[in-house]
């Protein structure tokens, strides 16, 4: 493994990084690519909740809006404020354009002003470089530490070879990393990614956006007696999940058809007990069904939430697990958004036989921390860009 330091930068350097790729705008300051001094994230959720997914013209608005005072947040953990910046960093890829654009600008005219150097940063990478990051740190700002990374790795930097998981809401990649910068992709989603397939399916059970975190919640203690079929594409990393959305929406409409069944000849507005009312729904903010539909019933929700959690974990934990043996890997490391689930963690763990890190779930999902991290080995390879960087929203991990 090469220990790399941020040659292009001086000791104790730090690093304003911004990370606006999709519905989060993010700041930080990180010192030395591992103590988060700040970490301030905006959630656009609410303006996207009732469309049931992101809107890409309403993000970019909402960055622009929320970009100043972020900025001012994150900086005001430096003593010295932009006079303690030493580097600037912001996503470029992969991600919405346009909400990559305000990100990118807001970070290239800071860094002009400053004459500070710019590294753009691949969003992917930053979701791994998350697992760099000093959990231990005091961090500032309404994305501070929550969580903990699992005990035996917590007090060491991940060590080369090492097999990546990254699972976010548009990418589902199995990476090697032999050492920093160099990645090999080994496999990736054929059709859906895991969180765009919880967030599917949530939708169609009838759960609130977005669909991962809601889908966790209710499959907690349930003792799930339904299975759904598994995409082992053999002989392959990669993945699929389309499949078993589609097999979660088949089972809905069985169920449909046979409560109405059930249901016809009672009178009026006698359901099932455990039948979740329109009403109910609607308070608990999740998106009614349809006028036409029946409410699905609250125990067969959980049961099917839970039987997609096991279906998807199961999947990602084996391949996960037969790459790192495969290619000798010393640790696993979890990253994106759906690292944040809390099965995914507790298998991966299990089924493993050497360390499995993974963030914080504060630093799992979008933040601008992990950017910063990436950000300060990028400099450390001597990468700097100029003026005429430019968003690429397909960007793939080399
Ligand atoms: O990395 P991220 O914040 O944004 C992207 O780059 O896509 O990931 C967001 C995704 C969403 O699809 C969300 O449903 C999923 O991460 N997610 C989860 C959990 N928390 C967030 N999926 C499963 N379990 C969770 N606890
Ligand atoms: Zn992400």
């Amino acid at each position: 493994m090469s220990e790399h330091n941020a040659a292009g930068l001086p000791p104790n350097s730090t690093i304003l990084a911004l990370e606006t790729s999709c519905d989060e705008t993010a700041a930080a300051v990180v010192r030395d690519g591992r103590v988060v001094l700040s970490n301030v994230v905006a959630s656009q959720l609410d303006a996207h909740r009732r469309y049931g997914g992101i809107v890409p013209e309403v993000a970019s608005r909402q960055h622009i809006l929320s970009l100043t005072p972020v900025l001012e947040e994150a900086l005001a953990a430096l003593p010295g404020g932009w006079h303690d910046l030493n580097a600037v960093a912001a996503t470029y890829g992969p991600g919405l354009s346009g909400a990559l654009l305000t990100g990118l600008n807001a970070a290239k005219a800071i860094a002009w002003q400053r004459d500070l150097p710019l590294v753009g940063v691949n969003h992917l990478e930053a979701h791994i470089y998350a697992n760099w990051l000093d959990v231990d740190a005091p961090a500032v700002g309404n994305a501070g530490q929550v969580g903990r990374v699992d005990e035996s790795v917590a007090a060491t930097q991940p060590q080369f070879p090492l097999v990546a998981l990254v699972v976010s809401g548009g990418h589902t990649l199995l990476v090697l990393l032999r050492d920093h910068g160099d990645y090999e992709t080994l496999g990736q989603t054929r059709d859906d990614a895991v969180g765009e397939a919880f967030d599917k399916v949530a939708r169609i059970l009838g759960l609130g956006y977005p669909g991962g975190p809601a889908i966790q919640q209710i499959a907690a203690g349930v003792q799930g007696a339904m299975t759904l079929p598994r995409a082992w594409l053999r002989d392959s990393y990669d993945f699929s999940f389309s499949g078993l959305k589609t097999a979660v929406l088949h089972k809905v409409q069985e169920h449909r058809e046979r409560e109405a069944r059930v249901t016809q000849g009672k009178p009026k507005g006698a359901r099932g007990a455990d039948a979740v009312s329109r009403n109910a729904q609607t308070e608990r903010g999740l998106p009614s069904p349809k006028a036409d539909e029946t409410p699905l019933g609250a125990q067969f929700v959980a049961q099917m939430a839970y039987a997609f959690q096991e279906s998807v974990v199961d999947v990602l934990v084996k391949k996960t697990v037969d790459a790192a043996r495969q290619f000798g890997a010393t640790e696993i490391l979890l990253a994106g958004g759906v690292a944040a689930n809390i099965r995914l963690r507790a298998e991966l763990s299990r089924r493993a036989s050497i360390p499995v890190r993974y963030p914080p779930i504060a630093l799992c999902t979008d933040n601008a921390a992990m950017v910063a991290a990436a950000a300060y080995y990028r400099f450390g390879d001597g990468v700097q860009q100029g003026w005429d960087l430019d968003v690429i929203a397909n960007l793939p991990l080399k």
